[in-house]
């Protein structure tokens, strides 16, 4: 089955109905699908009102994806090394790819320079997809030696799901995390035979595991294949949904530290100036006019607070890279 068909497949199994329906998308709006694959997602986007573009590396899966969604625009191009006349966007929506980006964090960190002031990022990526259970023990370790040679080789980061939320956090973005159920993935009793097929395939793509293991290739693949098909068969692998929602001047200032904020601002000659005037204005002046005052007084508090450096600065750290 060519690759296009393969991801097509595996569409039917994901979750993307609970993932989508926690995005704040709305209509008109621009959204970025990096890693699109064949499309599917920027098309499932597309229908949610919003405009969409979806970039990808793989030819053949953007040729397949502009033939079958007009609707939306491809582009072929790196993600570590997006081009910036991509445009500025509402949403980021990044699935299944992040793992591949061994560097994530710094990769991400340009990602989020192509995003409005309030956009949000939807990234969903797998933990631990080799963590099934019951596999042997001497199966298991090799899986953990597997996995750092991958990281290490930067191929493929298979505890990626883990990480994306302090990758969110620590690009100023808040975060709601969501555990997906996946038929083929993360799933309890035996496989159907389609996602066992499914499997085969994916075994067959992984030329990195070939290499590694070497004439060990066969049985290991053996070994899984029985345990993902036995009654007892467990997932520890997990399938994780990032929402992250970038936080900026005037939307809250998540960790901001409020309380030493402001005392500093009252502190500050300005702002006594004006609560002194204010003061006084307010002895002299009818009740009506409170209203104007409490606006001069907020008004200066706001210079006041644009004028000191240690606020100015926690501010920018919450806006974005
Ligand atoms: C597993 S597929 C996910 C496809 C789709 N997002 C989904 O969720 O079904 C990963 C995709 O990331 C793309 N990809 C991985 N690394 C890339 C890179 N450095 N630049 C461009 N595309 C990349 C692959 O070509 C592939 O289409």
């Amino acid at each position: 089955m060519a690759l296009v068909d393969e991801y097509r497949r595996q569409y039917a199994w994901r979750d993307w109905d609970r993932a989508s329906s926690q995005c704040p998308i709305a209509l008109g709006q621009h959204v970025l699908d990096l890693g699109c694959g064949p499309g599917d997602i920027s098309a499932a986007l597309f229908g949610r009102g919003a405009s969409v573009t979806g970039v990808d590396g793989n030819h053949e899966l953007i040729s397949a994806a502009k033939e079958r969604y007009p609707q939306c625009a491809f582009e072929e191009q790196d993600l570590r090394d997006l081009n910036p006349s991509l445009g500025m966007f509402d949403g980021l929506w990044c699935s299944f790819t992040a793992a591949y980006i061994a560097d994530f964090e710094a990769v991400f960190s340009r990602w989020a320079a192509l995003l409005k002031s309030n956009a949000w990022v939807c990234i969903v990526d797998v933990d631990d997809l080799l963590g099934h259970e019951p596999l042997s023990d001497e199966t298991r370790s090799t899986i953990d030696e597997f996995y750092e040679d991958a990281l290490r080789e930067r191929r493929y980061d298979f505890k990626a799901g883990r990480k994306i939320p302090g990758v969110l956090e620590n690009a100023g973005f808040s975060v709601t995390t969501l555990v997906l159920e996946d038929r083929e993935l993360s799933f309890n009793g035996p496989a159907d035979p389609e996602v066992e097929q499914a499997w085969k395939a994916r075994f067959s793509r992984m030329g990195g595991l070939k290499a590694f293991l070497k004439e060990d290739f066969i049985p290991f693949t053996d070994d899984f294949m029985r345990c993902i098909s036995s009654s007892d068969h467990k997932s520890l692998c997990k399938v994780i949904c990032c929402i992250g929602t970038k936080i900026s001047k005037g939307s809250g200032y998540g960790s901001f530290d409020w309380d030493s904020t402001t005392q500093r601002i009252a502190k500050s000659p300005a702002v006594q100036n004006s609560l002194d005037f204010a003061g006084a204005a307010v002895g002299a002046a009818s009740p009506a006019r409170a209203p104007d005052l409490v606006a001069a007084v907020v008004h200066a508090a706001e210079i006041c607070s644009a004028s000191t450096p240690d606020v100015t600065g926690r501010e920018d750290r919450f806006a974005g890279p």
